[in-house]
């Protein structure tokens, strides 16, 4: 069966999972996408590493159809922790040249080239431990104590044209499209959220005017497809609500992003959910925890909608395809076992029981499954 230029398995139309899908810009083999997950494998520098590039190759080999890479910083302030990859300058271009030569070598088949996303972060007020913590308002960060610095106006350019050059960069090293961080509370999130936005000038008055402006600075030099991860909700008292992310995801679809991967949660919603709302235990949660956003989101945009948070099963994957979203999207499952989705048919639902001690583990080393 024929699908644009790709051709897939007619076994495989069994799972709409399996069948390919197209965005306005890109041919995705399936609908199986890697989320980003941080990988602490670089040098202090943010250099690609050959540990690295054997954790992508690996998923490459896995079967997802879309690979997105953990954060990286866009500049040596936007850190958000140690040997986190850089794409903040072109010294950097290089090791990612070669990352990817490696995962599109690996990822090829015959239904097509797999897809390979970098994703975009500048930290902001969650940069903790690095010094000079900055956000759209001095709004005291309560897990580290930490009261940020509220950017100036030009800081705030100096950022989208630092956004713009990354993403520039990431084409120059071979990528297929970027996803700007605006999710989990780091800079981006913070400018959407009416808790850490208290801003009286005009990245105040329209909060996601910072991501129109990303998308204009990167369109003014390059086609590269621009996907965005956003929180729905940020389950903090004054935060960001689903209405308001329907009204912004809205902007963003009209403003050209090719995709929306919908998350929610900030390290300070564990102040008040008392359990981390990024990587929830999906045993309590029950899988796919995010779906009523997505879906919202989905009836309200015109493009792509990505799912991510405690997806496990295929057999939930198929029922969310197309009424709740158009993408899944995994971590933690894919941390366990990077080759999940070649084996999903067989074995029905991921092992992975949302220990998070990937999470808990990463900032004293390289990305890891340690569930017992
Ligand atoms: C170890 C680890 C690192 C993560 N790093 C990132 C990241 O760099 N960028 C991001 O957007 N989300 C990050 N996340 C969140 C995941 O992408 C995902 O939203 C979350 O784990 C829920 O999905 P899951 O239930 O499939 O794991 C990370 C999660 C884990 C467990």
């Amino acid at each position: 069966m024929g699908y644009g230029d790709l051709e897939y398995d007619s076994n495989d139309s069994e799972y709409v999972t399996y069948t390919p899908f197209e965005t306005e810009n890109l041919l995705l083999r399936n609908r199986i996408v890697k989320s980003a997950t941080a990988e602490a494998m670089a040098t202090d520098e943010g250099f690609i590493t050959e540990k690295l590039i054997e954790f992508y190759r690996r998923l490459a080999e896995g079967g997802a159809g879309t690979i997105i890479t953990g954060f990286m910083f866009i500049s040596e302030k936007g850190r958000a922790m140690r040997n986190m990859t850089g794409i903040s300058s072109d010294e950097h271009l290089k090791g990612l040249k070669e990352l990817v030569k490696e995962v599109k070598k690996t990822g090829k088949d015959k239904w097509g080239r797999i897809k390979f996303i970098a994703q975009l972060v500048h930290a902001g007020r969650q940069n903790y431990p690095f010094p000079d913590p900055v956000a759209p308002s001095a709004v005291l960060e309560a897990t580290t104590n930490v009261m940020p610095r509220e950017l100036t106006k030009e800081e705030i350019h100096q950022i989208i044209d630092d956004f713009a050059e990354a993403a520039i960069r990431a084409g120059k090293a071979g990528f297929d499209a970027v996803q700007l961080h605006a999710a989990h509370g780091y800079l981006l999130s913070q400018f959407i959220s009416p808790y850490t936005n208290r801003r009286k000038d005009e990245f105040g008055e329209e909060r996601a005017k910072i991501l129109l402006d990303i998308m204009e600075r990167i369109r003014e030099r390059s086609r590269i497809p621009v996907l965005i991860k956003m929180n729905a909700c940020d389950f903090i008292p004054g935060g960001l609500e689903i209405d308001e992310a329907v009204r912004i995801a809205k902007l963003l679809s009209k403003a050209g992003y090719e995709a929306i991967e919908v998350s929610g949660g900030m390290w300070e919603s564990r102040l008040y959910t008392k359990y981390n709302v990024v990587c929830q235990n999906v045993e309590k949660s029950g899988e796919a925890y995010f779906r009523d956003y997505a879906k919202k989101i989905k009836e309200n945009v015109d493009i792509p909608v990505i799912l991510v948070g405690g997806i496990r099963s295929l057999e939930v994957a198929e029922k969310l395809l197309d009424s709740y979203c158009d993408l899944v999207s995994m971590a933690r499952p894919l941390i366990r076992d990077p080759y999940l989705p070649s084996k999903w048919k067989e074995v029905k639902v991921s092992d992975c029981k949302s220990c998070n001690k990937c999470l808990k583990n990463i900032s004293k080393g390289p990305l890891a499954c340690y569930q017992d």
